[in-house]
């Protein structure tokens, strides 16, 4: 479909609240059943086309979850030590997903008082049983059913009650998701242990996760059925250190995020983490100009994330009058580069409708940061007007004065005086207090689906396919007549 070109005039200058979209006559039969697949980076792609921001107001573990179940993915800020969004990797990646990967073991001489205390403690119904502790050498299953009534026993080795190894359903390491359910129903159990040749504990499959997993279909999974989660790293201090350890923990792709994407700073960290890490997806930005897209995708970006100044929380603009009105910059973007990369709108989003004009002028999916703050999932507190009673919460800009210095807590005083004097392009607001997340989400897909069929088509990827060649045949420029016609309520 790529037709890359100059850009059109029509976009110079322009943004959301610029254009409505002409609708076209309509085709899709059931909007529910219209697919929103879009593609996010490299071989990932989304079912609900939205990113949470790499905001410390946005996206943590929570939120991270919550995109992935909802069909998008939620990107971790790097506002915090490297162990500690390692961790928040871990979290996400253990919420779900059909395979356990370091699943909790006791040795088979351990007593029932101690498998009793460990499984409460950790929540689990059962636990594999190892030869020898810290061996990670299968010898049973023991489950919370085979544990004894009788208060006489709390002494005696768990060894009595296990199910031995030679009586248990186990899988290979790299067992699928179909494999592993009909093994689990041939045998009538409910844990798939996972283990090698050497009996070597590798893994743990329930039927539990799968049928939870089963259950989610839009959701966004990695290949085991974790959810999918990105992070974000930046371009100087440790960020290389932060790439290896958030690869190494799961993460699926890697974010280099940097106020001037198109600068030497961006390209020699993406030829860092590249020669570090060769084949991790690696979205990087930000630019807002067709050099800067040109500059990221010749450099080895998967995707190019664009937006200089458009967000809720950004004062770049104002303080510095750089910025390119951010449908102008998706368009440039993608006239640069057609289909080759994906782009993601980043920053600027007010309405649902600007989601869609985003994805069909230029950009495979696009990021949120205020729209989806103020939520239950948004890392950060309620706080409550005692007042009016009215309840709110904290967005703020990452190079907001709060922002910066928090994220300094972990930082030498050389880097803490440089961020000292370098001057805040971001500030701190108060969003009110929207419950959670899911229920905008599902608003937005829902949207989006409504907008796909007034553009005439059965799928976003198709109304794209339509618009994206020339998107002046679909646009109508507004009056301001026909502005506050539109979107003064
Ligand atoms: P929205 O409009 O969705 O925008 O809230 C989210 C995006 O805003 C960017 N961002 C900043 N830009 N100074 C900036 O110039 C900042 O302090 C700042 N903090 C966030 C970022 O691209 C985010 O995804």
């Amino acid at each position: 479909m790529s037709t890359p070109g100059p850009l059109e005039p029509e976009f110079v200058g322009k943004t959301y609240d610029d254009f409505l979209f002409r609708p076209q006559a309509g085709v899709a039969e059931s909007r529910r059943s219209l697919s929103l697949r879009s593609r996010l980076i490299g071989d990932l792609g989304l079912e609900l086309p939205i990113v949470s921001a790499n905001m410390d107001s946005v996206t943590g573990a929570d939120m991270a979850n919550a995109m992935a179940l909802a069909g998008g993915v939620g990107i971790l800020h790097r506002a915090l030590s490297i162990g500690a969004q390692v961790e928040k990797v871990r979290q996400v990646k253990r919420r779900h997903g059909h395979v356990v990967e370091q699943p909790l073991c006791l040795p088979r001489s351990a007593s029932v008082r101690e498998a009793r205390e460990f499984t409460r403690q950790h929540g689990v119904t059962g636990l594999l049983v190892e030869e020898a502790r810290g061996s990670r050498v299968l010898a049973g299953l023991l489950s919370h059913r085979d544990l004894p009534w009788s208060e006489g026993d709390e002494e005696r080795p768990i060894e009595e009650f296990m199910t031995p190894f030679v009586r248990l359903a186990v899988g290979p390491p790299g067992i699928g998701a179909a494999e592993a359910e009909r093994l689990l129903f041939e045998r009538r159990v409910e844990k798939l242990p996972l283990v090698d040749d050497g009996r070597r504990i590798i893994g743990l499959i329930t039927k539990r996760d799968l049928m939870l997993s089963r259950s989610r279909p839009g959701s966004s999974q990695d290949p085991k059925g974790r959810p999918l989660v990105g992070a974000a790293i930046g371009a100087r201090g440790d960020f290389l250190e932060r790439a290896a350890a958030l690869h190494e923990a799961g993460a699926d792709l890697l974010v280099i995020d940097i106020a001037h994407g198109h600068s030497r700073a961006m390209a020699d960290a993406i030829a860092a983490v590249r020669g570090r890490l060769e084949d991790v997806p690696l979205m990087c930005g930000n630019v807002g100009t067709a050099a800067g897209a040109r500059f990221l995708a010749e450099r080895g970006a998967d995707a190019v994330k664009v937006g200089i100044g458009p967000g809720r929380g950004c004062r770049t603009r104002l303080e510095t009058a750089a910025g390119v009105p951010q449908l102008q910059a998706i368009r440039e973007a993608w006239c640069e580069l057609g289909e080759s990369v994906p782009i993601v709108a980043d920053g600027g989003v007010k309405d649902d409708k600007d989601v869609f004009l985003a994805l069909v002028c230029g950009a495979s999916t696009v990021m949120l940061g205020s729209l989806l703050s103020g939520t239950d999932e948004a890392p950060g507190r309620v706080i409550e007007d005692p007042r009016s009673g009215e309840k709110r919460k904290i967005y703020r800009g990452m190079t907001s004065p709060q922002a910066v210095l928090e994220a300094l807590y972990d930082e030498d005083e050389e880097s803490v005086e440089s961020a000292l004097d370098t001057p805040a392009e971001g500030q701190e607001i108060q969003i009110p207090y929207r419950g959670s997340v899911i229920d905008i989400l599902h608003r937005i897909q829902g949207h989006l689906r409504s907008a796909v069929s007034y553009a005439g088509e059965s799928s976003l990827a198709a109304a794209r396919a339509r618009v994206l060649p020339d998107p002046r045949r679909y646009l109508i420029p507004l009056s301001d007549a026909a502005r506050r016609e539109s979107f003064e309520r």
